[in-house]
């Protein structure tokens, strides 16, 4: 028997705040939120998602403003945030650092800045090689036990990661969050390359969706929407395969009377992986087109889904 899907779309908070410096935002980068997060919770979504390093901080500061201005939106809502990556310090470009107390520091700053008193999810950013499990778990149970966190997840890591730190904490991994797209598909030709040379091109992980479905671990796709390439983004470097593929899923869109945004995520949310798209778009117009994604996915057929893969590839499956 099939088991119930849970998937839903999160939005993602990454655009909020201007620029990536850490220069003040602007009222007008606050009023850009508010009409992203209306948006959003009228389309029914109800998890945001943010990491500490969005835009210096400024991603989840300008969303505290918002919170703190509407006394009702903090209990309809889940917020999600990231620690791990850090960025411009230590006279380090990037650097990852999973140490016990960065990440106990890390949460203690989203939670100020965020102007709540508990993340519903905290997620780990990206691997640290450094990182060392045990104290990873303490941190985390730490956290958890002053109430701080309510449930954990991952983000851009391999289902051995996954089972290796597993084995440390307490609190059960709930989420990983991957790059997973119409664009960015490693995540399904890895599978589909199991034995022939193609495999060896693509270097998504095998076993990590499995893992995931093994042990309840939920999949959210980050850059869910390609950044628009198929659905009226110009990138001016558009290639012949990006270009039949925005073509057909311009047809489908008009066939199913929907926006092209919601055949893109559709594509993703039909495959039983049971996807949520983690969507970044600060556009309410495009926020709107994303309404129709799982009635998509319901709907989309094989040969629909198989068109638009092969599209995207510029061939057919082995
Ligand atoms: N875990 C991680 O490592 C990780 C990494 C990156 C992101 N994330 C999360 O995932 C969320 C989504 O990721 P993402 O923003 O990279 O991917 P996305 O949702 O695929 O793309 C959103 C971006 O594409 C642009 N875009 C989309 N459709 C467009 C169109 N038709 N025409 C022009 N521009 C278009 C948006 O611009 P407009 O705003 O102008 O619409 C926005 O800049 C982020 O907000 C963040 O929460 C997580």
């Amino acid at each position: 028997m099939a088991t119930a899907r849970t998937q839903e779309l999160v939005y993602g908070c990454m655009g909020f705040g201007g620029s990536w410096d850490p220069s003040p935002y602007s009222r007008e980068d606050l009023r850009t939120a508010q009409r992203a997060v209306t948006a959003a919770l009228d389309l029914g979504i109800r998890v945001f998602d943010h990491a500490d390093i969005y835009r210096s901080g400024k991603a989840e500061a300008i969303f505290g403003e918002i919170l703190a201005g509407d006394q009702t939106l903090r209990a309809s809502i889940q917020i999600q945030t990231k620690c791990g990556i850090r960025v411009g310090e230590s006279g380090l470009g990037v650097h990852y650092n999973l140490d016990k107390q960065a990440i106990l520091d890390r949460v203690r700053g989203s939670l100020d800045r965020l102007q709540v008193e508990w993340v519903d999810t905290l997620l780990l950013h990206r691997p640290d090689p450094l990182m060392e499990p045990e104290l990873v778990a303490e941190a985390l149970t730490e956290l958890h036990a002053e109430g701080l966190i309510r449930q954990i997840g991952v983000s851009n890591m391999a289902g051995v990661q996954m089972a290796t730190l597993q084995r440390h904490l307490e609190l059960p991994i709930v989420v990983n969050q991957l790059e997973l797209s119409l664009r960015k598909r490693d995540w399904v030709e890895a599978g589909i390359g199991v034995n022939g040379d193609q495999g060896i091109a693509y270097d998504f992980p095998l076993g990590t969706l499995e893992y995931g479905a093994a042990h309840g671990v939920a999949l959210q796709a980050w850059g869910s929407l390609a950044r628009g390439v198929y659905s009226g983004a110009r990138t001016g470097d558009a290639g012949p395969a990006e270009r039949v593929t925005s073509a057909m899923v311009a047809t489908l869109a008009g066939q199913y009377g929907v926006a092209p945004e919601a055949i893109v995520l559709g594509w993703l949310m039909r495959h039983p992986a049971d996807i949520s798209p983690v969507i970044g778009t600060t556009n309410p117009e495009r926020i709107r087109a994303c309404a129709d994604a799982a009635a998509v996915a319901a709907q989309l057929t094989r040969v629909e889904w198989y068109s638009l893969f092969s599209a995207a590839r510029g061939q057919d499956v082995p």
